[in-house]
């Protein structure tokens, strides 16, 4: 979670802190058509880490199943394409073919009421409710 929050930037909803299980990740994508944007939202104890959902090897996104982004233990972020491994506190990659390149890092925070907020730079998505997390906010 960064302690520089971008107010500037749009934000959205993702889920309730208590629903990320610890350790946990849960994807959510934003905007419609072919090519919405993807991101996650990984739990360690208390705090909370966002990526891109694209990997820095061949830009896959990073979860063959949804919201299985993690390995078994929990201790580090899984590209089920090829197997490539990032920490999970920085998104680098330890193992794999992507070796020293990281996952994009998103700005996110824990808001109003326990609900897990995430945010970008408006040029990598376009404003709108993300849709696919099964999140309901009404
Ligand atoms: S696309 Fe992720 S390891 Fe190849």
């Amino acid at each position: 979670m960064s302690s520089e929050w971008n107010a500037g930037w749009p934000e959205w909803p993702v889920c309730r802190f208590d629903e990320l299980a610890n350790p946990g990740a849960k994807g959510f994508f934003v905007g419609d058509g072919e090519w919405p944007f993807r991101g996650f939202v990984v739990r360690k104890d208390q705090e909370i880490f966002a990526y891109a959902n694209v990997c820095p090897h061949q830009r896959h996104p990073l979860d063959s199943l949804p919201d299985v982004f993690l390995t078994d233990d929990g201790e580090t972020i899984r590209c089920s394409s090829h197997g490539a491994l990032f920490h999970l506190e920085s998104g680098l990659c330890l193992f794999g073919p992507c070796v020293g390149h990281s996952l994009m890092n998103l700005e996110s925070r824990i808001g109003f009421d326990r609900i897990v907020m995430d945010t970008a730079p408006a040029s990598l998505r376009d404003a709108g409710e993300i849709i696919g997390s099964g999140f309901d906010t009404a």
